[in-house]
């Protein structure tokens, strides 16, 4: 089973910032790294889950309406005195760059479902292959369209469809999003192992994110295993792997 750090170590440190990413490229065992994309207003690629900044930062409104260097200071709270800052999808790969050649993994959501962001694919694509690094990322999205056009600009690159379901996420597959791989919610394995056992299925929770406590609730990933999974994006993922 793979082990994803789902935003990165989500659970013990604030989700999508370079402390939750070191964290995370801290376990030997991880097969990578899930993050979140969006555009800032002067159309640089920035990693935060929501289309707003209010949830994770100290600061209001729409990520699109900040420039990268009004985004840079919002403040992340950490629950120390040191406060993270948003990152740059550079800035990310410049931390996971060495970890990268050991054959770490990257999945890059493009949040761009509840705003699209007119050219992100292009930028996303251009980058990765500029840095490098394509073969090393597993891009998804919960918008078919999006991914279509990742699939025009690269023929080889890995695709995961994201949905609730993987009767939804194979539908949106045969019809032709270009995704190669299933990304379903954990819980939405509505259908028998053997129409999905040739696919790679990696599965996502929700919930469960820093500053909430953790539960100690474990995952059964033997269960998962049966139902056809084969990787999970974890918000504490090293308690599956230390
Ligand atoms: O990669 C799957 C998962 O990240 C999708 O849900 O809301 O955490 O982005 P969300
Ligand atoms: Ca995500």
């Amino acid at each position: 089973m793979e082990i994803w750090a789902h935003r990165g170590c989500s659970q013990r440190y604030p989700e999508n910032t370079i402390l939750s990413f070191t964290k995370a490229a801290d376990l030997k065992d991880l097969t990578g790294i899930e993050l979140d994309i969006q555009l800032s207003k002067d159309r640089q690629i920035v990693v935060i889950h929501d289309e707003r900044v209010d949830r994770t930062t100290d600061g209001i409104g729409e990520v699109g309406q900040y420039t990268l260097s009004e985004l840079k200071k919002l403040n992340i709270n950490t629950g120390n005195k040191k406060k993270e800052k948003i990152p740059t999808i550079e800035e990310v790969i410049d931390l996971l760059e060495e970890r990268i050649k050991e054959g770490f993994l990257l999945n890059i959501e493009l949040k761009n479902s509840n705003l699209p962001y007119e050219g992100m694919e292009e930028k996303i694509v251009d980058l990765l292959h500029k840095r490098g690094i394509q073969k090393s990322v597993v891009y998804s999205s919960f918008s078919a369209v999006s991914l279509e056009k990742i699939r025009k600009l690269d023929s080889t690159a890995e695709i995961g469809i994201l949905d609730r379901k993987v009767s939804d996420c194979l539908y949106k597959l045969k019809g032709g999003c270009g995704a190669s791989v299933l990304h379903p919610y954990w819980q939405g394995m509505d259908l028998p192992v053997e129409r999905i056992q040739e696919y790679t299925v990696r599965a996502w929770l929700s919930g469960h994110l820093y500053p909430e406590k953790p539960t100690g609730t474990r995952l059964n990933l033997k269960f998962l295993e049966k139902q056809g999974i084969t990787g999970v994006f974890l918000n504490e993922p090293e308690v599956y792997i230390e």
